[in-house]
């Protein structure tokens, strides 16, 4: 049985058409056009289709059409609006966080998450926050340093000369 839901994505009203425990991944990437969102396991362990559902990173392929009524969700197209980067992206780029990037989305919107709800987190809590999200390529560190250069607790050994770029 198919029914309406209305939720926001990306603060934009969106309506969608379908059964109530259609996906949410298949609603983003399908009816909605937002293919950011990846699909790895289907079965929430790995945090590729990770997005925010009331700003809390949650696994898209577990969540129910039924249970975004009213909510409000942010895709990896919505953390950096009109083409551009954020800081958070030009950093985690430049300290070698994304590799293959199969895991980059999913990544980048779990540490919003952490950054929205911890500015200066712990390794402890990003270690936290990350462990979410399978990453085979980077062995974590290179996504630690890249918060901790972002967030002023170590300097970065890969920033061009003359510091940051604006
Ligand atoms: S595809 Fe959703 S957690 Fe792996
Ligand atoms: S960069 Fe390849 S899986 Fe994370």
């Amino acid at each position: 049985m198919s029914a309406t839901y209305r939720f926001t994505v990306n603060g934009r009203p969106a309506e969608v058409q379908g059964p109530p425990m259609a996906r949410l991944l298949d609603v983003l990437r399908r009816d909605l056009g937002l293919t950011g969102s990846k699909e790895g396991c289907g079965e929430g362990e790995c945090g590729a289709c990770t997005v925010l559902l009331g700003g809390e990173a949650v696994c898209s392929c577990l969540v129910p059409l039924f249970q975004v009524e009213g909510a409000s969700i942010t895709t990896i197209e919505g953390i950096a609006p009109s083409d551009k980067v954020t800081e958070l992206q030009r950093v985690f780029a430049n300290e070698g966080g994304a590799q293959c990037g199969a895991c980059t989305p999913g990544m980048i919107v779990t540490l919003k998450a952490l950054l929205d709800r911890h500015p200066t987190p712990t390794r402890e809590q990003v270690r936290e926050y990350a462990s979410g999200t399978l990453c085979r390529c980077t062995g974590y560190e290179r996504i630690f340093r890249a918060i901790e250069v972002l967030t002023g607790q170590r300097s970065s050994e890969c920033e061009p000369e003359g510091g940051p770029r604006s």
